[in-house]
């Protein structure tokens, strides 16, 4: 554990604009496919987070020359299943669920066995939502831990497409889905329930033969396996689920205005704008522009009075998944009570998000009723805190740090929030933007 970061007061007012780090689902999923691409990739503004740097330490490993410059990131692809490696290669996906996931997914074809580790958080997570659409491609899988990492996988030299349906929405199931597609034969049929879309738009802008039909609830999507991929440059835009920490700090501070610059608002990522809206948060969406099939804007957004509750809509979930624990603090300086439903899901991340959210409002003096699934979260817009709250011992999510230190710069009290290394996984300039603001 290291030393905690100390808050005593709340944020300044201010007016600024600011520029936040690159999309983590984006610069980890260009880092993967550049690497099966023929020839050499770049990205620039990739995100410079530990969870990044796994990926290019395992693709390294994998036989796959990468160079990091100030500017951009640049990466030699080798073509469709062109890894190169030793025997018994062991790969460390440290925190990051997606990059373990995904990898797994572009090993369906490994010659040799590899074995996947992961940190104390990620060790606890279930691959077997992976480990199960995988095998029926004929990878085997050994572990000694049921369905948790450390996991070997042997790959097959003849896999065979699946008919899959994902139930999860899961987004990192699906993609592993279309990654182990890319090197099958044949044609790979997904009905995935609705989950964010990049690895599809991705594949469009790349060429790959990629069929999507969208109803309300599904997206049923077919993939052609086995044509070439193109390398290819990508700028990574903004991380929405970053951006949203200095929307609500915005939202819940006093007479302040942000400028949010070049944000990706893809729609199945986008739900926290839709559900902040909806209770009386100022956000305005401006300069919108398309980059290679995502939605880009600049993002802005004033303190709001006069919260109201919310009872969040379902449909909802999926576009903001990431977004609750920023929510639940939004609820709770919110008029009334708001009800956030069918999130079990949150209990698989980093740490168990929706146990965490509301034991941090608990500690804050927020009532909450919390089932396995669900939570209440009774609102008090004239919330003082008096007493010194500490966090630790939260598996360093760094979700929990900064829903934390948000909700210490918005509510008053003094904390102390252990591990403040723990943001370094998905945004490393988060301390960095918070001093730039809190200038007075
Ligand atoms: C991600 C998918 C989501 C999300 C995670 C990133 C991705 O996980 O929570 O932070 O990049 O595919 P699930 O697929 O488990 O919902």
């Amino acid at each position: 554990m290291n030393n905690p970061i100390k808050f005593n007061k709340k944020i300044s007012s201010y007016n600024n604009k600011i520029f936040i780090d690159g999309d983590k689902s984006l610069s980890i999923r260009w880092a993967l496919l550049a690497s099966q691409a023929s020839g050499k990739s770049r990205a620039y503004k990739l995100l410079k987070s530990e969870d990044v740097m796994s990926v290019i330490i395992c693709l390294k490993k994998l036989g796959i020359k990468v160079k990091i410059k100030k500017d951009y990131c640049e990466i030699i692809g080798k073509g469709l299943n062109g890894y190169n490696y030793k025997n018994n290669l062991v790969l460390n996906a440290g925190n990051s669920g997606t990059l373990g996931r995904l990898m797994l997914g572009l090993l369906v074809h490994s010659k040799k066995k590899i074995k996947l580790i992961g940190d104390k958080s990620l060790s606890k997570r279930d691959f077997s939502r992976v480990t199960k659409p995988l095998k029926k491609f004929g990878a085997k899988f050994y572990s000694n831990k049921k369905n948790r990492l450390p996991l070997s996988i042997m790959g097959t030299n003849s896999p065979k497409p699946i008919d899959y349906f994902e139930d999860k929405a899961s987004a990192q199931v699906k993609t592993s889905i279309c990654f182990a597609a890319l090197n099958t034969p044949g044609e790979t049929v997904i009905k995935a329930k609705k989950s964010r879309n990049h690895t599809e738009l991705l594949f469009k802008y790349l060429k790959i033969p990629i069929k999507i039909k969208k109803t309300k609830q599904f997206d049923f999507i077919k993939i052609k396996g086995k044509k070439e991929i193109q390398s290819f440059n990508y700028t990574i835009p903004a991380d929405i689920s970053s951006s949203a920490f200095f929307i609500v700090l915005t939202a819940l501070s006093n007479n302040s205005k942000l400028l949010i610059k070049n944000v990706n608002i893809n729609p199945s990522r986008n739900g926290v704008i839709k559900i902040l809206k909806k209770m009386g948060v100022t956000i305005l969406t401006k300069n919108k522009k398309k980059y290679k099939g995502e939605d880009i804007a600049d993002i802005f957004v004033k303190s709001s009075k006069n919260l109201k509750a919310i009872n969040c809509p379902e449909e909802l979930n999926s576009s903001a998944i990431d977004e609750f624990l920023i929510l639940f603090l939004v609820a709770a300086r919110a008029n009334g009570i708001s009800y956030f439903k069918n999130l079990s899901e949150l209990n698989k991340k980093e740490s168990p998000r929706l146990k965490w959210g509301s034991k941090i409002l608990n500690m804050m003096g927020i009532k909450t009723d919390l089932t396995e699934h669900s939570i209440k979260i009774y609102g008090q817009p004239n919330l003082k805190i008096k007493k010194t709250i500490i966090i630790k011992n939260y598996l360093k999510d760094h979700r929990i740090f900064m829903m934390s230190t948000i909700a210490a710069l918005t509510c008053g009290g003094e904390w102390k929030i252990y591990d403040p290394d723990s943001i370094k996984t998905s945004f490393p300039s988060f301390l960095k933007i918070i001093k730039k603001l809190n200038k007075k």
